[in-house]
């Protein structure tokens, strides 16, 4: 049973043991272990049931450090990270040989980011080895925002939490590959593409959307969902379709009285929407309610990563004509 608490040092000693430790960072919480170590990185697989063939974000507290397991970095790339770093930013890039093929699932490149939160930052200056970790949750739900997410799913299996509070981005970081002069965009995220844009002097491309043999599993149709159905679309409208009895309302600022609902903001924020959407959807899964109905957010800067969720927490959904009230959750978990 995992242990929850601030003690970097304990957490370095179970890292360096090739044990797994849950870290706080601006987006979410990491399942974190020594990216060099194959016992260590099979473990993150094994705990988060990840298929094999998903690769890990490996995870370092300076670009210097980055240099000792990355081949080359391209020119934009380099402006971003010295302009973003640390911050909700993946950048896919070349590696050598000291990650291991299991950590980039055989692929060339490795995804990679310096996080924000300053208690993983502490952490990984006292290490010398960099952290692979996805987001510490089973494989496909949703990604946990506080040290209690990660205790709830993962506690069993995992020996320590490192407790930051709960996550101030709220959504995964934004993944960028590079293609010559072409940035692609895999997975939209805690960085908005606003900001990005001025910083890249060639196309920006998003390839967040493919349905197929995606590079990124993060563009895998079905992800980030909850176990409960969950509709998109106009509030109003399918209140009238479904009524309220059984129902859960996700949404952006306005009150629906009479429903068990949660409102992403009242002030229509977007950084404050992000930062809410994960627990949102989780309180919803465990509410008594069926059926989960949200509607969009806006869609620029974070709400494009806020739709992109809610779009995918939809697809593994039943189709609203053949909701069957009576299905029990678990036989529409994933
Ligand atoms: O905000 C985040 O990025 C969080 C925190 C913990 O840093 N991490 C996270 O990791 O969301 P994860 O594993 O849940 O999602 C990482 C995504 C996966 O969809 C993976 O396929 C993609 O990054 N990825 C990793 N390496 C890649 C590579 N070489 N090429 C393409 N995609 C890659
Ligand atoms: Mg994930």
């Amino acid at each position: 049973m995992a242990t929850t608490g601030t003690d970097l040092n304990r957490a370095v000693h179970y890292l360096q043991q090739d044990e797994l430790v849950a870290i706080p960072t601006e987006t979410v919480y990491g399942l974190a272990g020594n990216a060099y170590s194959e016992k260590a990185v099979v473990k993150i697989f094994s705990t988060k049931k990840r298929p094999s063939f998903d690769p890990l974000i490996v995870h370092t507290n300076a670009l210097e450090s980055a240099k000792d397991f990355l081949l080359d970095i391209p020119d934009t790339a380099h402006v971003l990270a010295e302009k973003f770093w640390p911050g909700p930013l993946t950048l896919i890039l070349p590696k050598n040989s000291r990650i291991p093929d299991l950590v980039s699932s055989g692929l060339n490149t490795v995804g990679v980011r310096i996080p924000r939160h300053p208690l993983s930052l502490q952490l990984l200056e006292k290490l010398d080895f960099p952290l692979a970790a996805p987001s510490a949750n089973p494989f496909g739900y949703i990604s946990p925002t506080t040290a209690q997410h990660v205790e709830e799913q993962l506690g069993a299996h995992i020996p320590y939490i490192l407790d930051g509070g709960a996550c101030e981005v709220g959504v995964e970081s934004t993944i960028l590959g590079f293609d010559g002069d072409t940035v692609i965009v895999y997975r939209l995220g805690g960085m908005s593409l606003e900001e990005l844009q001025q910083w890249i002097p060639g196309k920006l491309e998003v390839k967040a959307h493919s349905t197929s043999n995606p590079v990124a599993p993060g563009q895998l149709e079905s992800h980030y969902a909850p176990r409960k159905p969950l509709i998109l679309g106009n509030i109003q409208e399918l209140l009238q379709e479904h009524g309220k009895k059984g129902i859960g309302v996700l949404s952006f600022k306005d009150i629906y009285p009479e429903t068990t609902q949660y409102t992403l903001s009242a002030s229509a924020d977007l950084a404050e929407a992000a930062r809410n959407l994960f627990k949102a959807l989780r309180v919803l899964d465990s509410a008594p309610v069926n059926l989960i109905i949200a509607e969009r957010v806006p869609d620029y800067g974070l709400g494009r990563a806020i739709n992109d969720r809610l779009r995918r927490a939809s697809a593994g959904s039943v189709q609203k004509e053949t909701f069957n009230f009576d299905t029990p959750s678990e036989a529409l978990d994933q």
